[in-house]
């Protein structure tokens, strides 16, 4: 028997203007409802309910603003060419959710239900996702501690939550060259910790480096690893990958990375393009010498929001390199446009990875 969650809907009685779909900054206005289920210890996950989007009430000593146990996620819904509504890969981001939630004690949640409850709330919002070039409704589940205790131990309530919000690029700069800084002062993960884990944690801590960055006039931190400092693992909100003479290198996923869903979904588009693909660790000195020897190609990022995003230039300790004359590389259109087309149904799917809601 397939289990059905009892999702409670309220629908709002004032809803809000849509925006102009051609000037969508990332993450900045919310559709018009929120769905929300609580759990306690004794009950287990309950009362899931679509509610207007509306400011939460907590206890001031709910666990979540102190010790910072929370988890969240991030996905995107699309129009498709013939007015579908379209996941993608929904399935991996509810797999991590309850990869987090194991890692930071927060109970899991049944995939089934989490798929449903994704899906309704998508339906009832369709009309906020937006249908110009490169936008699309994301889609931010996260799971907050709400116990009202000050002592470090595993919270026995939480509330899941999933908001949404229309969305253009996350950078500026759009699919155009981002200029990254490569961060040897402070570090975002270390081995044993949570840096796999979609956890806020994980962001305030890069908060820092990142504005050190923009001082700068860079975009975005690459980040080394925390005990050696020489291994690349991956940029503020995106993996990375690494065109060298021929070979695609993107570092191997040793704990301390997020195992990105763009990420994985570029290994094997380019697996299925025969392109030679390899995940291992790689020095940031390994890339200043192939770009010594003329053979650093393309470098780019990928990530739910950004998609794909091309580096045109890295800052090591002040030495700086411009890869690919700072312009989009051929592989890294070619990847934007594959993955867009098939998020978007404007390709055929070979791979079963869209879900229509
Ligand atoms: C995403 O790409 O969906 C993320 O969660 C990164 C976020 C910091 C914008």
């Amino acid at each position: 028997m397939i289990k059905v969650l009892d999702i409670r809907i309220e629908k709002t009685t004032s809803p809000k203007e849509k925006p102009d779909a051609n000037h969508l900054d990332f993450g900045a206005l919310f559709t018009d409802h929120m769905f929300v289920m609580d759990y306690d210890i004794n009950k287990g996950w309950y009362n899931p309910r679509i509610e207007p989007y509306q400011p939460l009430t907590l206890d001031p000593s709910a666990m979540v603003f102190h010790y910072g146990q929370e988890m969240f996620e991030g996905m995107k819904a699309y129009k498709g060419v013939h007015n579908e509504v379209l996941l993608f890969r929904p399935e991996k981001n509810i797999e991590r959710t309850n990869k987090t939630n194991d890692r930071i004690c927060i109970p899991k949640i049944d995939e089934e239900d989490m798929l449903q409850a994704i899906r309704t709330f998508v339906d009832l919002e369709k009309d906020w996702i937006p249908e110009a070039d490169g936008t699309a409704l994301y889609i931010r589940p996260f799971i907050i501690a709400t116990d009202p205790y000050l002592g470090v131990r595993p919270s026995n309530t939480y509330k899941f939550m999933i908001i949404a919000c229309p969305v253009g690029a996350y950078y500026t700069e759009g699919i155009n060259p981002v200029k990254i800084w490569v961060e040897t002062e402070f570090v975002r993960a270390v081995p044993g910790g949570v840096g796999e884990a979609k956890t806020g944690g994980n962001y305030a801590a890069s908060i820092k480096a990142q504005m050190k960055a923009k001082e700068r006039g860079y975009t975005q931190v690459l980040w080394l690893d925390g005990v050696e400092r020489k291994f690349v693992e991956e940029v503020g909100t995106m993996n990375v990958f690494f065109k060298i003479d021929g070979e695609i290198i993107t570092p191997e996923l040793t704990g301390s990375i997020l195992a990105g869903v763009t990420r994985n979904s570029v290994i094997e588009l380019l697996n299925q393009w025969n392109q030679k693909v390899t995940e291992r660790r790689i020095t940031i000195d390994e890339i200043y010498e192939a770009h010594k020897e003329g053979l650093l190609e393309e470098v780019f990022g990928t990530g739910t929001a950004a998609v794909i995003s091309p580096v045109g230039e890295l800052n090591y300790n002040g030495n700086i390199i411009t890869i690919n004359n700072n312009e989009i590389g051929p592989l890294s259109q070619q990847i934007y446009d594959t993955i867009t087309g098939i998020q978007t149904g404007a390709i055929e799917d070979t791979f079963g990875w869209t879900l229509k809601v």
